[in-house]
């Protein structure tokens, strides 16, 4: 009989990923572990420089108790999980109806022609990747982005190059 290759995945968890998932699962029934999946690949795609491999997917299913392909499934539905390498910081553009309608193009446009980028790829100086997003449920601040988990809103160009000066 072979081994099993996606046994004791969970080991390339670090201890401090494995301690803050673990406060994740304490809010859910022991059977319902996989309730955390989401907080679990947040927690280390955000150990990883901000993307997720396909063995670290598998390790979050075995600590959870999941079918690696029900992980699989988790990481590549939500834009917010990235598979391959990432710049150091990510912008996500809202790119919905409100935020349209306010001009996030214009800013999609911008930023694009500042890092000379498409979206989805990363400034040549490894800086910044650059992402559109769904409703991020600020649509009163549009235009607005998101970087790492912080919100700017009511954004122009000039505004966005006084933010973006900001990150190293
Ligand atoms: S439409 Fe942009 S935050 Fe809702």
């Amino acid at each position: 009989m072979g081994a099993n290759p996606s046994l004791g995945k969970a080991d390339l968890l670090s201890a401090a990923a494995k301690a803050e998932i673990d406060r994740w699962t304490a809010k859910f029934p022991p059977e319902r572990r996989r309730a955390a999946a989401l907080a679990a690949l947040t927690i280390v795609q955000n150990e990883n420089r901000g993307w997720l491999t396909p063995d670290l997917i598998e390790a979050v299913a075995e600590y959870l108790d999941m079918p690696p392909v029900a992980a699989m499934e988790v990481a590549t539905f939500y834009s917010l999980y990235d598979h391959a390498p990432v710049g150091r910081h990510k912008i996500y553009v809202c790119n919905s109806i409100s935020c349209w309608l306010c001009g996030s193009e214009r800013i999609i446009e911008h930023l694009e022609k500042k890092f000379g980028v498409k979206l989805g790829q990363t400034s040549p100086d490894g800086r910044f990747t650059l992402k559109a997003s769904e409703c991020l449920a600020a649509c009163g601040g549009g235009p607005m982005f998101m970087i790492d988990g912080r919100y700017y809103e009511n954004l122009t160009p000039e505004k966005v190059d006084e933010i973006l000066g900001g990150f190293e």
